[in-house]
């Protein structure tokens, strides 16, 4: 697979990399042990090299599953992960204490059985703490060799820019893809100036994207989906329209719409990797198909128009968890 750098880092990761959240948390059910053991491995065998976890996923069993899973190749592998939650819990509240995140970096460490973290972001910014506390703090963790590069999540410019004046920052990230173009309005442009990578978290809109969802799916009552109202069965029959958009693209294409959602992720900047997410193998594979798909000026044009045709409905979070994005 083709790399990719993330802004001017100089961290260079494969142009897509893998989601590994659902693998312990918040879609519903997780697979058996044994096989998101094989999922991970099949990744590595295809190329991936950059792999997307947190303390929060579970939390902490998605980093135990990954230290597992990686340690053999680890030093091929770009691991990112995230500090940023009371315990590591979303669910209680943020917290980016200098203390905290030096704790969570020694027990990331020892769950990801490694002795650095690649990509070390903040999940969600503590309106707390000085974010220049925050960077300060990671600074000293790069210079002490426990982590590599700096990473912000949702972040808002004004944050991301103190931020990097402190330490530069390699990656935002933030939710982006056809159903959420929010970064354009100024996220993106400031990216670009400051020679920061973007990572798209939740590329495929949870699923959505990928049309294997409909007004009539019902998610297992422990899936997170449920509390989202872009989720709603009314905002799913709504949204369909944009699936139907990426379908008709992928037939002229000779792909699939996941593909199309991803290609055309990949087409917008050469310094955006997003980081699709699955459970199943044969999906792994089809969204790896995606970097095949060159979309061209003239059929990016055509998405464009006819996206901006579509009104998307219902909101991306829940009130409470709106609050802690932008900050
Ligand atoms: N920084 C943050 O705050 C934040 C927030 C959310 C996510 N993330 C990161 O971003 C990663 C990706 O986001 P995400 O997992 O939320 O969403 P996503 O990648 O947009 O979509 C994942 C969902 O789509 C399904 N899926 C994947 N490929 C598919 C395909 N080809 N056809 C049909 N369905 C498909 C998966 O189900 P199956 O497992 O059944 O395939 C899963 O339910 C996460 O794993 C996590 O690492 C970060």
């Amino acid at each position: 697979m083709k790399t990719r750098k993330l802004g001017n880092s100089g961290l260079e990761v494969s142009e897509l990399g893998l989601g590994c959240m659902g693998l312990s948390f918040a879609y519903g059910p997780t697979i058996d042990h044994k096989d998101a053991i094989k999922l991970l491995h099949a990744a590595v065998e295809r190329g991936v090299t950059l792999f997307d976890t947190a303390e929060a996923y579970g939390p902490f069993t998605n980093e135990e599953l990954l230290g597992e899973a990686l340690a053999p190749f680890r030093q091929r592998l770009v691991i990112a992960t995230k500090f940023g939650f009371q315990n590591g819990d979303p669910i209680i509240g943020v917290d980016s204490h200098p203390d905290t995140i030096r704790k969570v970096a020694e027990e990331s460490l020892k769950r990801l059985k490694t002795d650095y973290i690649d990509l070390f972001y903040q999940h969600r910014v503590d309106p707390k703490i000085p974010i220049e506390d925050v960077a300060g703090t990671v600074k000293d963790l790069i210079s002490e060799g426990k982590v590599k590069h700096f990473g912000m999540s949702e972040a808002s410019v004004q944050s991301i820019r103190k931020a990097h004046a402190v330490q530069p920052v390699a990656a935002l990230q933030s939710e982006y893809s056809l159903w959420w173009r929010e970064p354009e309005q100024e996220i993106i442009l400031t990216l670009e100036e400051l020679g920061i990578g973007f990572v798209p978290f939740s590329p495929l809109g949870r699923g959505f994207l990928t049309g294997a969802i409909t007004e009539n799916t019902t998610f297992d009552k422990t899936d997170f989906r449920n509390s989202l109202p872009r989720f709603s069965a009314d905002a799913r029959k709504a949204n369909q329209a944009m699936v139907d958009l990426l379908s008709n693209i992928a037939r002229e294409k000779q792909g699939t719409p996941a593909q199309i959602a991803l290609a055309w992720l990949l087409a917008q900047k050469p310094w955006i990797v997003p980081i699709p997410g699955t459970t199943k193998l044969h999906r792994l594979e089809e969204n790896l198909g995606a970097v095949k798909i060159e979309l061209t000026a003239g059929e990016l044009a055509q998405i464009e128009k006819a996206a901006a045709e579509i009104k998307i409905e219902g909101a991306r979070y829940p009130e409470e968890l709106q609050k802690r994005v932008g900050k």
